[in-house]
């Protein structure tokens, strides 16, 4: 923890978990956060407010607050805490939050929030595991949001449901909730510091077609790619994300720009490249292409059969070769050796710096939330980051590539 006390939100949602709330409200003042809670009208019907009042040692917010005749906007009060948790998380108010919903305190709050926010769900695993619930969690993550659980473990009264869905204990979300990354001021990741640039971001993964159904590819997820674009976007830059084929909501406020193949992504990056001043490559591009994609399905045959593949242009080089003054920035996934591979990655693509992880770190890297990596410079000096939200990394990087800029226009 830093000097300064934690200013944690606690928002208790209506689940039955929402009777472990007090316990954690208690380990959080006792490791000298300062708490404001908030509760639900559905949390009030598993939990009484004097419970909640007593180890907070404050007065709760609520609906009935809120909505009571007072001069303040309290949910803006709220929601200038350090970091954000919400125990009990529902399947509603996942859903509030993921759809900018305002309909009551604990969602308008989240919608003010600036901190970062980790959901600890608490619901049954049907409802878990059911698509509508999964797409929610997936866009609050996009927006760089934390999840802790729900774990293994029966959940609610006896026989009403084992298997995935309990909520963590009391001690697990103190530990995590001190352990997010201090709130950075707004104006550090905020001021509109790109505002009259052009971003060039490429992310999520290209397919190469071999016949009209099959194609080689690779697990990129996008989501890195996507947080520098929703990044750049927030800090004023005009973005250009070119984009695989992927999962993810388009960012809003950006340009889309959808491709397929590798060589589609080198036109369309390309093109967009010149009137850019920053490019970011998080694509994960695949190095070959068949020779001669057929145009018609393939039948199966009994034997063996083998499939002529040519290299797909490199589009980093490319744009390295007629730099031009942009900053540059790749991403490199490497299994061993990585600083040394990626500074002669860096070197000959011509890039200012490369992001280098590692495929086998669980959590991050291919389709995870998190990111933990090591910024590399074509002279071998390199640094690493501690393992952060992809949106986290995103900030950093742009306020790398930004630093290039500056130094390189002397602006
Ligand atoms: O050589 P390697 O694939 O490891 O380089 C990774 C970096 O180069 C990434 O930034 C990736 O987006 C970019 N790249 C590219 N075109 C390719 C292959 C990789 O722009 N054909």
């Amino acid at each position: 923890m830093s000097a300064e006390p934690h200013r944690v939100l606690v928002i208790v949602g209506g689940s039955v978990a929402a009777i472990k709330a007090p316990s954690l409200l208690r380990r959080l003042h006792e490791a000298g956060a300062e708490v404001q809670v908030i509760a639900t009208r559905a949390a009030l019907a598993f939990v009484t407010p004097l419970s909640l009042a007593t180890a907070a040692e404050r007065e709760i917010a609520s609906d009935d607050t809120w909505f009571a005749p007072r001069p303040d906007a309290q949910h803006l009060k709220l929601a200038r805490a350090d970091v954000s948790v919400i125990v009990g998380a529902t399947a509603d108010l996942l859903a509030r939050a993921a759809h900018g919903l305002a309909s009551d305190l604990a969602s308008a709050t989240l919608l003010s929030v600036r901190g970062p926010v980790l959901w600890v769900p608490a619901m049954n695993e049907q409802m878990w595991t059911h698509p509508a619930v999964q797409a929610n969690v997936a866009t609050l993550k996009s927006w760089g949001h934390h999840f802790l659980g729900p774990v293994e473990g029966a959940f609610g009264t006896a026989g009403e449901g084992a298997g995935t869905g309990r909520m963590a204990e009391p001690e697990e979300i103190a530990a995590a909730v001190l352990a997010l990354p201090p709130h950075k001021p707004q104006a550090t990741s905020r001021t509109p510091d790109l505002q009259g640039l052009t971003l060039v971001v490429s992310a999520g993964p290209t397919r190469e077609y071999l016949d009209p159904v099959r194609f080689i590819s690779n697990p990129s997820s996008g989501k890195m790619g996507y947080a520098v674009a929703s990044e750049a976007q927030a800090r004023g830059a005009n973005v250009i994300l070119v984009s695989g084929p992927v999962n993810l909501p388009d960012p809003p406020g950006v340009q889309v720009i959808k491709v397929e193949s590798a060589v589609q992504m080198h036109d369309a990056v390309l093109d967009a490249a010149q009137d850019a001043q920053i490019i970011v490559m998080t694509a994960a591009v695949a190095d070959y292409r068949a020779a001669a994609p057929k145009s018609e399905k393939e039948a199966k045959t009994a034997g063996e059969v083998s499939i002529h593949l040519v290299p797909n242009p490199d589009i980093l080089a490319a744009l390295g070769r007629e730099k031009a003054g942009r900053v540059l920035v790749g991403f490199a996934m490497e299994t061993h050796a990585g600083v040394e591979r990626a500074t002669l990655k860096a070197q000959r693509k011509n890039a200012d710096f490369i992001l280098l992880n590692y495929p086998t770190q669980s959590g991050t890297a291919f389709g995870g939330d998190d990111n933990q990596v090591t910024l590399v410079r074509p002279n071998g000096s390199h640094a690493q980051w501690p393992r952060l939200s992809k949106r986290e990394v995103a900030v950093r990087l742009l306020d790398e590539a930004l630093q290039v800029y500056m130094q390189r226009t002397g602006a």
